[in-house]
């Protein structure tokens, strides 16, 4: 199996600075993925706390080795679970309120690289794209189940496909003759009903439908974000890296208006309750140096509010 390392941290300084950490605070990374951030937390803690979650069993690998170290083992708690959960999480490890909640969305490089995994179209294998392994519905269950018309929804919705349609309708003919089995035939599918000479571009719009809806990566991302402002003491700090638009949009919306509706909707007397200040009015970007070091963090954005 080839692995060149676990995870690189994206925004790294820039996010864990956006918690403005007091070293006796309790903080939240609730994507902990190889933990990159959460070691650099867990450096500026001194009785402080630091919380992790992750839904993927291999990510607790890595946190279990965070436990077994002398230095951290006294400021770390791990669960495998989904973010969605976080009061639960948190009402579970005795506390009620924290001073700072990370979110490092999406996937890690780790979930991306090794084939078994199915989320990259390159290389090969069974579309799979569970992060949490025992999930009960794959994206190869997908594509063999769902009907014509949830198919051209989620293409359309979750990968702003043109052709959504069309590709719905092939993959439910081609299911007529015999089910899909791995990426292969996937993929030839998709290359056979879309001609394009960006091939690239759409079989990337189409994996990222499949994975959106594997997961549920939207749906779980508005709970959370829900969540997030009973959760903060006021002047925590929510930080929040997305990776592609329909993720920013949601945190976006939510830190500005305290809704998804990405505007300002007041009550019948005209008040607007808001729970957060922004404190990057633009969001942050890694500059050229990390991009050239990492090419996975080219998309990401940094937003950061504080509880008010
Ligand atoms: C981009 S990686 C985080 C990398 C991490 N910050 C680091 O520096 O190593 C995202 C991680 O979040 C996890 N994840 C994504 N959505 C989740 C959810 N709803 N609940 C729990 N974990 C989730 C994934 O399994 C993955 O390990």
């Amino acid at each position: 199996m080839k692995e060149i390392g676990y995870h690189i941290p994206v925004l790294l300084k820039q996010s864990v600075e956006g918690l403005n950490i007091n070293p006796e605070g309790i903080y939240v990374d609730v994507t902990f993925g190889g933990g990159g951030h959460s070691k650099e937390i867990l450096k500026k803690l001194t009785t402080g706390k630091l919380i992790a979650f992750d839904q993927d069993e291999d990510a607790k690998k890595n946190a279990e080795k965070i436990i077994s170290n002398n230095d951290y083992k006294d400021k770390f708690i791990f669960f495998q679970g989904n973010f969605k959960h976080i009061s639960n999480f948190l009402r579970y490890a005795g506390y009620s309120k924290v001073d700072g909640i990370l979110a490092d969305l999406g996937v890690s490089s780790h979930q991306f690289d090794v084939a078994e995994r199915g989320f990259a179209f390159r290389l090969g294998g069974i579309p799979d794209m569970r992060m949490n392994k025992n999930a009960k519905q794959s994206s190869l269950d997908i594509l063999n189940n769902y009907s014509e018309d949830d198919l051209v929804k989620m293409f359309r919705n979750f990968g702003e496909l043109k052709s959504a349609n069309k590709l719905s309708s092939a993959i439910v003919s081609f299911r007529e003759e015999t089910q899909i089995k791995d990426l292969e035939q996937l993929n030839l599918i998709i290359n056979q009903t879309i001609k394009t000479n960006k091939d690239y571009k759409i079989l990337a719009k189409v994996y990222q439908a499949l994975r959106i809806e594997t997961n549920k990566e939207l749906e779980v991302l508005e709970k959370f974000l829900i969540q997030s402002p009973k959760l903060l003491k006021k002047g925590g700090r929510l930080v929040v890296i997305s990776y592609h638009s329909l993720e920013d949009r949601p945190v976006k919306s939510f830190i500005k208006f305290n809704n998804f509706e990405n505007k300002s909707i007041t009550d019948v007397f005209g008040r607007q309750k808001l729970e957060f200040k922004e404190i990057t009015k633009k969001p942050i970007v890694p500059n050229e140096e990390e991009i050239e070091r990492n090419n996975r963090a080219r998309s990401a954005k940094l937003r950061i509010a504080e509880k008010i």
